[in-house]
């Protein structure tokens, strides 16, 4: 179900990102990644939240099983493609945390948006949870690598001045997409 629900999804951005090419906008979209959360990485988050460990137990508490992630051209592209899948009508949204607007205190920026949307299967339909990351080309790039970095130290704690770095290196991507979006709105988008 899980699978199909992220098909749907990224069928929804990509007619979008087809649909935003048609004016003088280029695609707003660089890549999309999808990913189906593991069975083990399903069990350690119940297990880590205390959740029973049933399958009506998953449905209710995890949101992140089907997951999609939505790399952008600008950050301007990633709110119009938000505003554009959320005003769609089989779209409920469910939760959102403004990454961007209110970055973590380790410089991490994303849009983070937990949407409902719909399967048809051959006698249901069966509303579906999906989280769906933007960001830009610049904050997926941030994002892999202190990904990659945490998870090399795995149990060990980054020293605080190696976060210190990270969140500089945060704040300099963050520049770097502002004078991008400076850059192209000059060139007239
Ligand atoms: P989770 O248990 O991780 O789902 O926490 P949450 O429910 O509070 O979700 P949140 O929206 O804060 O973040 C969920 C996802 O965003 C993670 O699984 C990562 O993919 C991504 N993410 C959040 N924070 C960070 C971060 O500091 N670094 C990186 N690289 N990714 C992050
Ligand atoms: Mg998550």
């Amino acid at each position: 179900y899980y699978k199909c629900a992220i098909m749907e999804v990224e069928t929804k951005f990509k007619v979008l990102n087809e649909n935003f090419s048609l004016g003088d906008d280029c695609n707003p979209i660089e890549s999309i990644k999808s990913r189906l959360k593991s069975p083990k990485s399903i069990m350690e988050k119940l297990i880590r939240r205390g959740y029973p460990l049933t399958v009506d137990s998953i449905e209710q508490n995890l949101f992140d099983i089907a997951g999609i992630r939505v790399i952008c051209s600008f950050t301007s592209d990633i709110y119009r493609l938000a505003d554009a899948l959320l005003s769609q009508d089989d779209v409920t949204l469910l939760q959102k945390k403004d990454y961007i607007q209110n970055p973590k205190p380790n410089g991490y920026r994303s849009l983070h948006l937990i949407i409902s949307t719909p399967i048809f299967l051959q006698s249901e339909k069966r509303m579906m949870k999906v989280e769906v990351q933007l960001r830009t080309i610049a904050m997926d790039a941030w994002a892999s690598l202190e990904h990659k970095i945490r998870y090399k130290k795995s149990n060990d704690r980054l020293s605080e001045k190696d976060c210190e770095q990270l969140s500089l290196c945060a704040a300099l991507c963050s520049q770097l997409d502002a004078k991008m979006e400076e850059i192209n709105t000059h060139c007239g988008r």
